[in-house]
């Protein structure tokens, strides 16, 4: 499907709720870029982790705010279906999605200084429209005027069920409980915190897949694309 206008397409919802399965299909289909900003937050948990900036829940804002000068992310296309996050080169796409990056991750992202660097290049990267960018705050802060806003949500346990198996399913290891209880503290971090909580704007599209497939859902997003689009 083509159209002459490039448009911004918002993802947003609860933790494993398919949003990068649906913005990346999504982005396919319309021949747009697709960016996974959760990565870029697990990216910087990753960097913290190993450079001992968080320990034993304890994070080191300072030492944080002075790293992420030394902290580069980008993307890299690995086929033509998926991208892996780079973190200063390196490949870290496996790596970002362990229980260890989980357990953390939400927390790295209430601070101030991480959540200012992240949402500046999350603009630029999307600058010139033609992009399906998931996340959190998309619809709400970092692309407030995009012209379509999906707000994602399904069930909890058929979201823990369905994290749990694309965990199996990349050889990293967890069990069914530790996933649900880690979406579950995620979802209550996000939605708590004072900067750019998780929310649903009023201009947002709810979709909740809970009994949706993947075809389903994505035949639905693109009605509301192709709508938006002219
Ligand atoms: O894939 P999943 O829904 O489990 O999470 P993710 O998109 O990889 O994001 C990981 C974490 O990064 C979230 O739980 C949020 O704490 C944080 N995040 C955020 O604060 N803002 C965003 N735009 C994207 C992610």
């Amino acid at each position: 499907m083509h159209s002459s206008k490039k448009i911004t397409i918002a993802v947003d919802g609860f933790s494993s709720c398919g949003k990068s399965t649906l913005a990346k299909a999504l982005a396919k289909e319309l021949g747009y870029t697709f960016i996974d900003s959760g990565a870029m937050y697990r990216g910087i948990a990753l960097y913290c982790l190993r450079n001992e900036l968080i320990a034993d829940g304890f994070l080191d804002e300072a030492g944080i705010g002075v790293a992420l000068n030394s902290i580069e992310l980008s993307f890299h296309s690995v086929d033509k279906e998926n991208q892996a996050l780079l973190l200063n080169g390196e490949d870290v796409e496996q790596e970002i999605r362990s229980p260890k990056v989980a357990a953390i991750v939400s927390k790295i992202a209430t601070l101030p200084a991480v959540r200012k660097k992240l949402v500046d290049e999350q603009r630029k990267m999307g600058q010139n429209g033609g992009i399906v960018m998931d996340g959190r705050d998309i619809g709400s802060v970092v692309f407030p005027n995009a012209e379509l806003k999906l707000f994602i949500t399904a069930d909890p346990d058929v979201r823990a069920q369905r994290r749990y198996d694309e965990l199996q399913s990349k050889g990293i290891k967890s069990t069914l409980e530790e996933v649900k209880k880690n979406l579950l503290e995620r979802d209550h971090i996000d939605s708590t915190r004072t900067i750019s909580p998780l929310i649903q704007t009023d201009d947002a599209v709810v979709i909740d897949n809970s009994n949706l497939n993947r075809e389903e859902q994505l035949k639905l997003a693109l009605e509301y694309a192709k709508e938006r689009m002219n």
